[in-house]
């Protein structure tokens, strides 16, 4: 094991170039059918898991992978810790960096996972912040490799809030595979105008492009890929029923599916409000993949701290 290399981290979807997504995704598939394989966390050594908002499947796939990867997770939930409060973020961090091997952290501002990452000396994970959610997008992407053999080329519709964390994600994670990214959204919450600029950017590089529109119908039209997320997002809990009288057009219906290719796939991060971004006859519906897409954020957390971890040269395994 080698401290000599710089320390890599997943901070934003675009921390990966387009050929480090592949080969990340590329892992998650053979660590799916080989499950117990890569030990990178042997000893075992601890992964610490932070989160400042609430969580289910973040929780439980970083808990379950960290361990799966011969490693011993420490989850830290709202409100356990000094950090933020009684501690700045990079005095943490520079504590955590001396104990942990990886640090996975559920956040709000950007800008703080930045903090962390200067000050740890370990790789640090975006485990969702008020930005972007770039581990649920392997998750989604890995799904689409499965259902449809391949990412590039292939046209995803996100309807819905364009301005929150899912929807930016799409953009950059899914122009970075290749695809035609095409956000539908409400003129008053379509995506931050840097993030369409970063996205066009990953697009020119791989074939794919970015389209933001206030039209629901044109972004779904012949779409492979639809997803939507809630509109009511962790931290926006108070202006819950003005936000869902302004998406209304965007729910993702049957009426609505009808547009998008006769195989498209239906894809929500979860957790879903059946009734308000999507309807039960869709989520529950043949088109859905929302279980194995849940199911896999556990393989791609996993191949993606595999991966963090050797190029950063901190892997316990022999170098691969
Ligand atoms: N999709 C997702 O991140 O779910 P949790 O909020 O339950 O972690
Ligand atoms: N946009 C949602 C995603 C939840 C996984 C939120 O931030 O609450």
């Amino acid at each position: 094991m080698s401290r000599q290399r710089p320390v890599r981290h997943f901070l934003t979807d675009t921390d990966l170039s387009p050929s480090e997504q592949a080969e990340v995704l590329e892992l998650a598939l053979q660590m799916k059918q080989d499950r117990f394989a890569a030990r990178p966390l042997a000893g075992p050594r601890t992964g610490v898991v932070i989160f400042d908002k609430t969580s289910t499947r973040t929780r439980v796939s970083f808990s379950a992978g960290i361990a799966e990867l011969g490693g011993h997770p420490l989850i830290i939930n709202p409100g356990e810790s000094q950090i933020g409060h009684k501690e700045s973020i990079a005095d943490t961090a520079r504590v955590l960096g001396r104990m942990a091997s990886v640090i996975v952290w559920r956040t709000y501002a950007q800008s703080g996972l930045e903090t962390m990452a200067e000050h740890a000396g370990v790789p640090v994970v975006n485990a969702l912040s008020d930005e972007v959610h770039p581990c649920q997008l392997l998750a989604d992407l890995l799904t689409v490799r499965e259902r449809r053999g391949r990412t590039a080329g292939l046209t995803l519709a996100y309807l819905g809030d364009g301005a929150n964390n899912m929807a930016h994600s799409y953009l950059l994670a899914g122009t970075t595979a290749g695809m035609h990214v095409r956000v539908a959204a409400p003129a008053s919450h379509l995506p931050e105008e840097q993030v369409v600029a970063a996205a066009q950017a990953r697009a020119e590089q791989t074939g794919g492009s970015v389209q933001v529109t206030t039209d629901p119908v044109e972004a779904a039209r012949g779409a492979d890929v639809v997803a939507t997320d809630t509109w009511v997002s962790m931290g926006q809990e108070d202006e819950g029923d003005a936000r869902a009288a302004q998406f209304t057009d965007y729910r993702v219906d049957s009426r609505l599916m009808a547009y998008a290719a006769a195989d498209a796939v239906f894809l929500h991060c979860l957790p879903a409000y059946r009734g308000f971004e999507v309807t039960a006859e869709v989520i529950d519906g043949p088109a859905s993949a929302v279980w194995d897409e849940a199911e896999n954020r556990l393989h791609a957390q996993k191949a993606l701290l595999t991966w963090l971890l050797r190029r950063s040269g901190q892997s316990t395994e022999e170098e691969k």
